[in-house]
């Protein structure tokens, strides 16, 4: 009997005693230096990390803009920072990424309203179980993940030059699952591997911000981690999943304030010299630059910039 109590409090108390300790090691941003003056555009913005970034910003007296593809949920998301940050700085701006128009509407907007950002965040993302081509023709996580991103920040790019913003792309430790084949990485050609098509879009990331880096951008990549989101919103998750997986959730999974961290430590702290960072070729986890498995290709990340640009009518 005595067994039958003891055993369980003695595993949740050594579960708990992981758990505290992995999230020590995820580390919190600690710099709560002002922001006031600065402005910073964040995609995505209504929830999960972009919400939490758009808080954590803001509590800093940052003027932020939310760019968001349903303005209902984005002015919803300013009220609830509003709730704790009385003062707040926020506007919310139309973008739809996955639609080359609205990208096009959006960056006029931005030259209008916020010509003096000081950094954006390519926060925006989705993972969809049933992959579909946008009205242009391109795969959705090709279209929201990469191409609408590559679309929108070379249309800033004047400005992103003469601001000396600062760029920060928001990828996955799926990247290093990434494949790309540049004869039709924009096409739907496997629905049955939609997780794949997801990790291939994660992986232009990184291709995007070697490029952008080649450019004299100040570009920062990061890995939030495995965080509790919407993002796998359309995998329709049931509770026995949730059973099923708690090991995993336990050891791994962090809250949106947390996996932000990351996301908030590059747009404020992070700073890419060589000796840290060789070629910018490290990605941003835990708060610490850490190497990533795959050696991004010359050749593959020179072509994948010249078909984006020829996808987006750029050139
Ligand atoms: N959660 C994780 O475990 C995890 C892990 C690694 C990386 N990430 C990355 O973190 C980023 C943020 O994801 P999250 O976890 O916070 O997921 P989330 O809660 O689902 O938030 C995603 C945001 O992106 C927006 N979005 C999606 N498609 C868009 C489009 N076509 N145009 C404009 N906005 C669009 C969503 O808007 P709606 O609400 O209108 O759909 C939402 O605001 C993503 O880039 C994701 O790949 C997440």
């Amino acid at each position: 009997m005595n067994l039958l109590i003891t055993l369980p409090v003695v595993v949740a108390g050594v579960i708990y005693l992981i758990r505290k300790q992995r999230e020590y090691t995820w580390g919190w941003v600690k710099n709560n230096s002002s922001l006031k003056d600065k402005v910073f555009i964040i995609t995505g913005a209504n929830c999960g990390l972009g919400f939490q970034t758009a808080k954590a910003l803001a509590k800093r007296g940052a003027t932020v803009v939310l760019a968001c593809r349903d303005l209902i949920k984005a002015n919803e998301a300013i009220a609830n920072i509003k709730l704790e940050v009385t003062d707040a700085k926020l506007t919310a701006l139309p973008l739809d990424l996955e639609v080359f128009d609205s990208i096009k509407s959006f960056c006029r907007d931005i030259s209008r309203e916020f010509p003096q950002f000081d950094c954006i965040i390519n926060n925006a993302g989705l993972s969809i179980k049933t992959p579909f081509e946008t009205d242009e023709g391109i795969e959705v996580h090709v279209a929201a993940n990469h191409l609408g991103h590559f679309l929108m920040v070379n249309l800033l790019l004047d400005l992103i030059k003469k601001n000396n913003a600062r760029v920060v792309i928001v990828s996955s430790n799926l990247h290093e699952k990434g494949k790309i084949n540049l004869e039709n990485f924009w096409k739907l050609v496997d629905t049955k591997h939609p997780k794949q098509l997801y990790a291939n879009s994660k992986l232009m990331n990184s291709y995007f911000a070697k490029e952008l880096y080649k450019k004299g951008i100040d570009v920062h990549v990061c890995s939030p981690g495995l965080c509790y989101t919407d993002l796998y919103r359309d995998y329709n998750i049931k509770f026995y999943h949730l059973i099923a997986f708690s090991p995993v959730i336990l050891l791994f999974l962090r809250s949106a304030e947390q996996g932000a961290q990351s996301i908030i430590y590059c747009a404020t702290d992070n700073e890419n010299d060589e000796e840290k960072n060789p070629n910018n070729s490290y990605i941003v986890r835990d708060l610490r630059q850490s190497k990533s498995k795959i050696k991004l290709d010359d050749d593959i990340s020179d072509k994948l910039w010249k078909e984006s640009m020829r996808l987006c009518k750029l050139d």
